[in-house]
């Protein structure tokens, strides 16, 4: 296992959990203001090819807009309101492009993982634009801070890994099914990211012998916490950057 792993154990998932509209930079403002160094964000392209943060394939449920967001390009989503089904207070928030997180997080030096989230048909593509657009926002940063890019399809890993290898990759997985820790070393990944009940001691073993971190999505109880670390794992995906301030 490499002992230069760059990243902080704890990361804010979507940006700020719940507490603010997912994947906007409402939200990472908010994770930072607790403390939060890293985050975890999900991205999809826009129909002209611009990465966004977006969960869900569909603009239903976090904005104002309808139906498949990939049918829309940058502009016209670069207008909708994504804050206001969260909350009054974060009516008129945008959508955020990486473009923007990367300045976000490059001006304050903040860590980043970005979910590569394609909509269904466009693995490929969306792995090697992301892959590709990172490399030239992260151009001029420091060896160590160029973010984690991570995907649950292996075909937009390995596009990402075909565009711009030097990226660091992880696979993210729900369960850990037969061939979980074959698929990662073939992608040539540094980290598996995984639903956290599934890790137990030989799993977590497995992977570190392997020469791969063990990180885990999505641990909002402090049980579930104190059995990771005592797991040894090198990370936690959280929605609760309230309860678990100011990580380290
Ligand atoms: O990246 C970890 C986690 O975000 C994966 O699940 O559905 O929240 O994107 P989801
Ligand atoms: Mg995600």
């Amino acid at each position: 296992m490499s002992d230069s792993w760059p990243y902080p154990r704890w990361i804010a998932h979507r940006g700020a959990g719940q507490l603010a509209p997912e994947n906007t930079l409402a939200a990472f403002r908010l994770g930072a203001s607790f403390g939060y160094r890293m985050f975890e964000c999900d991205v999809k392209l826009s129909a002209d090819g611009v990465p966004f943060l977006l969960h869900d394939a569909s603009l239903d449920r976090t904005s104002n807009g309808q139906g498949l967001a990939a049918e829309l390009n940058w502009d016209a989503l670069s207008r909708l309101d994504a804050g206001s089904w969260h909350s009054p207070q974060y009516a008129g928030e945008p959508l955020a492009n990486l473009e923007a997180v990367a300045h976000f997080c490059l001006d304050k030096a903040l860590a980043l993982n970005i979910e590569i989230k394609p909509t269904p048909g466009a693995e490929s593509l969306t792995g090697a634009v992301v892959a590709n657009v990172v490399a030239r926002l992260w151009a001029e940063a420091p060896q160590g801070t160029l973010p984690l890019l991570s995907s649950f399809q292996p075909d937009a890993l390995e596009a990402a890994r075909a565009a711009q290898s030097h990226l660091p990759r992880a696979l993210l997985l729900d369960a850990l099914q037969t061939g979980w820790l074959e698929t990662a070393l073939q992608l040539g990944c540094v980290a598996v990211v995984c639903q956290h009940t599934q890790w137990d001691a030989v799993s977590v073993r497995q992977a570190q012998n392997a020469g791969l971190r063990v990180l885990s999505y999505t641990v909002n109880e402090s049980s579930a916490v104190d059995r990771l670390w005592a797991l040894g794992t090198d990370g936690i995906i959280t929605d609760r950057v309230d309860l678990f301030s100011a990580p380290s």
